[in-house]
């Protein structure tokens, strides 16, 4: 039996499309709904707690649209929300930090770098997840707060993008062959880091991961959606400044498949 309801993905803001994109790509008859919370980014310098109210009331809008699943495609709120929601069953809930853990331990020759927002630096998941997964391999994990606004004002590959990167990273060239690109944001920065960090590193990327968790999880629970004839439509909502949202969107993402970002008041 297929499952037409639609899959519910949010993000701190509007870096999460990466996410979107990859699921849009792979399962085109799923029907996605995405929320940014754009009133109360960025969460990668806010507390724990503060991160998981946030995500809670997130995946509370979400429940409340039918979703089937809920993606977490914020690094900092599946780093710090996703151990406290580990019971949460209905709808169940993935984010966005094991399918990269996994693919990072599966794929290097013992020296991972892990990149991402503060929060999600100091809140040791990714360095435990590795460690669990592959005791005895050597994990440099560090926060790039400066990729974000990079980022979001679209410079991902001029003098000042390759002057941050190389202040950021400079240092682990030669030192890491896989580095995880553990925030929303930072996929659209791949070539810079490539470039300061050299071809010996391989990047793994945390939207392409989740994408494949994702089917997995689908698979195993029977929730795939009907074959369609056209690719149902993309939901964007935003918590603020839906203009801002869809242009930031449309210069990070290129031609999407989204018509407009609309505002919602879930605060
Ligand atoms: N979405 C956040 C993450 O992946 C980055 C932006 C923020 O700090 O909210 O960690």
């Amino acid at each position: 039996m297929a499952d037409d309801r639609p899959i519910g993905i949010f993000d701190s803001g509007i870096g999460g499309l990466t996410v979107l994109k990859e699921l849009h790509l792979r399962f085109p008859d799923e029907e996605l709904v995405y929320l940014g919370d754009t009133a109360r980014v960025p969460y990668g310098s806010k507390s724990k707690e503060t991160v998981v109210r946030y995500t809670r009331n997130n995946i509370d809008f979400l429940e409340a649209e039918g979703v089937k699943l809920v993606v977490v495609a914020c690094n900092t709120a599946s780093a710090y929300a996703l151990p406290e929601l580990k019971d949460h069953q209905s709808p169940p809930v993935v984010g966005v930090i094991q399918g990269g853990v996994e693919a990072a331990a599966k794929l290097t020759g013992g020296r991972i770098g892990v990149i991402g927002t503060e929060a999600t630096i100091i809140s040791n998941v990714y360095q435990q997840a590795l460690a669990r997964l592959s005791p005895g391999v050597s994990v440099k994990a560090r926060a790039c707060p400066m990729f974000v606004p990079l980022v979001e004002e679209g410079w991902v590959d001029n003098d000042i993008a390759r002057a941050v990167a190389h202040r950021y990273l400079s240092d682990l060239r030669g030192e890491v062959d896989t580095l995880v690109l553990g925030c929303t944001h930072y996929p659209m920065l791949k070539g810079t880091i490539k470039q300061t960090l050299g071809e010996g590193t391989r990047l793994i990327d945390s939207a392409e991961e989740t994408a494949n968790m994702v089917g997995q999880k689908l698979d195993r629970l029977g929730m795939r959606a009907s074959s369609k004839e056209k690719p149902p439509k993309v939901r964007f909502y935003v918590t603020d400044s839906p203009k801002r949202s869809m242009e930031v969107a449309r210069r990070m993402l290129g031609q999407i498949d989204i018509q407009e970002a609309e505002y919602v008041d879930i605060i």
